[in-house]
């Protein structure tokens, strides 16, 4: 889906530039689009989301019904949205949406979403082959944490503006093929995920940018030129900001968020003592960008 070396396949860039950041400040629960019911998806609702999704590559939205905060609700609207394409993950469960919640098991579920730990800023399968690239995201959340579990949100085409703004040198060394590498995966000896080396930004033949990225310090490797190093430090400055243009909201019981793999966080939770009450969310990683039709 991503090209190489392209120009940014926008028409205007000032023009987009300008209207991307005339819609801040916004306050999450501005987009946050009530569904009723998921088996009946009215054009309006659809609009609204796709209005979201146009403006910001995400949208917040509210399972009404509790009976349809469940996996096949979310699965339903990710279908009429155009997720079809599921990224099969290694933690996925058989019907290829993740539960996330804490888990004891050893081994690969010792990854940070699986425990109470914060999550650092990041846009989801970073990691992922170039023909695997994830373009959009769905998260939903089937039960709150008790204390904590605060989801931070920052529209990639946001962060793009700000760097650029700042430098354009910074989005050249981000558009660098060799701009990061991600070490291989080995778990107990096999290799689980060969290395992958690639752009933070490319330019889709569907006029967006992707972004991949993790603020983790561990297992990245950079490209060693003062453009790439000073974008990074640029944008750690920006997670420890009051930026207007970072949303925070703490999804509560039959919310999520739909996106076109946005930067995203989460701070760290406490969990219920009771098993059945724990908090739990359910991921689902696409191939396919949100439909806006
Ligand atoms: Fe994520």
């Amino acid at each position: 889906m991503t090209i190489s070396n392209p120009h940014p396949a926008i028409s205007s860039y000032p023009e987009w530039r300008q209207s991307k950041l005339s819609t801040y400040p916004l306050l999450p629960e501005q987009l946050i689009i009530d569904i009723p019911d998921i088996n009946g998806l009215t054009h309006n609702i659809i609009s609204q989301m796709s209005k979201n999704i146009t403006k910001h590559n995400f949208s917040f939205y509210r399972f009404e019904n509790p009976d349809q905060n469940n996996k096949q609700a979310v699965h339903n609207l990710a279908t009429n949205r155009g997720l079809i394409h599921v990224d099969n993950n290694l933690c996925s469960d058989a019907d290829n949406l993740t539960s996330i919640e804490v888990r004891e098991n050893r081994g690969q579920h010792e990854y940070v979403p699986y425990t109470s730990r914060p999550i650092n800023w990041h846009t989801d399968g970073y990691y992922n082959a170039d023909d695997k690239q994830i373009h959009g995201v769905i998260l939903h959340c089937a039960r709150p944490a008790i204390e904590g579990g605060m989801n931070y949100v920052l529209d990639h085409d946001i962060a793009y503006i700000l760097l650029k703004d700042e430098n354009p040198a910074y989005i050249d060394a981000l558009c660098h093929p060799n701009a990061m590498t991600i070490p291989a995966n080995i778990l107990n000896g096999e290799i689980i995920r060969p290395e992958q080396t690639g752009p933070v930004f490319s330019y889709t033949r569907d006029r967006r940018i992707h972004m991949r990225y993790s603020a983790r310090l561990r297992n990245i490797i950079w490209r060693d030129d003062d453009a790439t190093q000073e974008a990074l430090a640029f944008l750690r400055t920006l997670w420890e900001s009051d930026s207007p243009y970072i949303l925070s909201y703490k999804l509560q019981a039959g919310e999520g968020f739909i996106s076109n793999n946005v930067l995203h966080a989460r701070t760290t939770f406490k969990d219920h003592n009771n098993k059945e009450m724990k908090r739990l969310l359910y991921r689902g990683r696409f191939f396919d960008a949100v439909n806006i039709k």
